[in-house]
């Protein structure tokens, strides 16, 4: 008897030093701690032992077990913490290692379609000269957009906007902006009348670099007593200044012809990229910007505005031409391309 509990002492004791000097985790060290002194654990069964023994043999096992009990609860203890320092130092290190300047990937943010931003552009140009501005419809009559701008039906210029008509008779997509002339004629209820009315217009055209089926187009009428061409010219001017960033930019009139406007005229701004011509105005210096003129007194008649008290005047540009002409894009087909790196460049 006295044998074996000696025996069984020292086996465990080499047992248990063998097993927690191969432990690596805090989960091995729990298990060691229950199957050694745990409560059904083998030291437990040694003192159940000790206790069928011998006085003698108690006196002299006893201290020998209670020794065996405090080296193992000491060495779980010192490997424990051992442990957990270790963990700790790694937490620390990985901490240490997080770059908080490192890039993150962001989200793809949308953007302002670039006619949205130019016309936005244009609106508070307009606005800072005391427009207002308006909208028209893009189902029209083609009274509005042709009849009441002195085009009617037999008018060879109607040939010349290669209409989309609707199956509905008498109603088309429009043509130009210049609808809402009428429209705002007829509304107005004091004078003087000014607005700035941007919006899509659409064309049965070949598409190529700077033709599209539907484009945007800007529209500015400007009707009270006494409005004369030095009126239109200062407006235009200053526009065109504001819009280019160009505080001394010129502007060149010729005549031209639109059926609305008499005189008609074409506006050119000089080129705001170069002084003696460069590839955007052709080597010209100018470049051709606006369609403008007087309002035909036919015109004032169909908007129920006098022509013998009041005269206006009326200009019309592309849009999308003055922006391709600013931010430097040759090819109108870009706009409506979904091609993100170039309309992300606005
Ligand atoms: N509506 C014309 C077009 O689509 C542009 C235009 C020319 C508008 C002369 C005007 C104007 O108001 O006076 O090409």
């Amino acid at each position: 008897m006295a044998h074996s509990l000696a025996d069984q002492i020292s086996t465990i004791l080499h047992e248990f030093d063998s097993r927690i000097h191969a432990a690596t985790t805090l989960e091995q060290l729990e298990t060691i701690r229950i199957h050694f002194i745990g409560r059904s654990g083998v030291v437990s069964s040694v003192m159940d032992a000790l206790k069928q023994a011998s006085l003698e043999e108690k006196r002299l096992y006893g201290p020998q077990v209670n020794t065996l009990k405090n080296h193992i609860n000491e060495e779980l203890e010192r490997k424990k913490l051992e442990f957990i320092t270790h963990l700790q130092a790694q937490q620390e290190k990985s901490a240490r290692a997080f770059d908080v300047t490192a890039r993150i990937w962001q989200p793809l943010h949308g953007t302002l379609h670039p006619y949205t931003q130019v016309i936005q552009e244009l609106e508070d140009i307009f606005i800072s000269m005391g427009f207002a501005v308006v909208d028209g419809p893009e189902i029209e009559t083609a009274e509005y957009n042709f009849d009441a701008l002195n085009i009617p039906a037999d008018h060879p210029a109607r040939e010349h906007h290669d209409t989309f008509w609707l199956n509905v008779p008498g109603l088309l997509l429009r043509t130009h902006t210049s609808n809402v002339q009428a429209r705002t004629m007829r509304q107005a209820t004091t004078f003087p009348i000014a607005v700035f009315a941007p919006g899509r217009v659409f064309r049965n055209e070949a598409l190529d670099a700077s033709h599209e089926f539907m484009f945007p187009q800007g529209e500015i009428m400007f009707i009270d007593k006494n409005v004369s061409l030095a009126n239109l010219m200062a407006i235009a001017q200053s526009f065109l200044q504001k819009f280019f960033n160009k505080q001394d930019l010129k502007i060149r009139v010729r005549p031209g012809y639109f059926p609305f406007v008499e005189p008609g005229l074409e506006i050119d701004g000089q080129c705001p990229f170069c002084t003696q011509g460069c590839s955007v105005c052709k080597r010209t210096g100018w470049i051709e910007l606006l369609g403008a003129g007087l309002i035909h007194p036919r015109v004032l008649k169909a908007g129920s505005i006098d022509p013998e008290v009041y005269s206006g005047f009326a200009m019309g540009f592309g849009i999308a031409r003055i922006a391709m002409i600013k931010y430097g894009i040759n090819d109108i087909r870009v706009f409506h391309s979904n091609h993100l790196p170039s309309l992300q460049k606005f």
